[in-house]
């Protein structure tokens, strides 16, 4: 199963929407490559402490969200379990997968599917404040967004 905290992931592109994630993942990256498909699950502050303990050494074929007692669903366009609680969800398949420096990789990932948790909208809008992302800083410092501006585009 794929339920690894990615420090290394971005947005990267609108239209198609696509992500990135990256780094030395083993069964993270086999699996999404196996299966052409994988789940970004948002963490939210509540989350934090479970998240980490994902990031343990399991071995393959270990099923985190068991082993973490992580409540997990189904995605819908994808055949891919997803954090039942996470505030947002973002259900991916696979373009392709792209040699980094070093033993270093990073898979590309179409958007095909959103999820957002009702009670984190507002007028239909995730309202960042009512889960606080998690973010994380360096060494193993996190902090969360509590506080939001809002610029208009020149
Ligand atoms: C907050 C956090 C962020 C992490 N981000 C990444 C990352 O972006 N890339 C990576 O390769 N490992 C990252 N890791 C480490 C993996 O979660 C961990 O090494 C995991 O055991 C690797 O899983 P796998 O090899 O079974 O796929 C991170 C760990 C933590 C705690």
């Amino acid at each position: 199963m794929f339920y690894r905290p990615a420090s290394f992931f971005n947005a990267v592109a609108y239209h198609p929407p696509q992500v990135i994630f990256a780094g030395d993942f083993r069964d993270s990256m086999a699996n999404a490559m196996e299966s052409g498909v994988f789940a970004v699950n948002i963490v939210g502050a509540s989350a934090l402490t479970a998240m980490n303990a994902t990031s343990a050494r399991f071995p393959r074929g270990t099923d985190e969200f068991v082993a973490v007692g992580v409540a997990k669903a189904d995605c819908v366009e994808i055949d891919c379990p997803r954090v039942a609680d996470a505030p947002a969800t973002l259900e991916c398949r696979v373009v392709k997968e792209i040699d980094l420096l070093g033993t270093e990789r990073m898979i590309l990932g179409e958007v095909v599917g959103v999820h957002l948790r009702d009670d984190c909208l507002v007028d239909g809008r995730l309202d960042y404040r009512l889960y606080a992302p998690a973010a994380r800083l360096g060494y193993q410092d996190y902090t969360f967004v509590r506080e939001v501006v809002q610029l208009r585009r020149p």
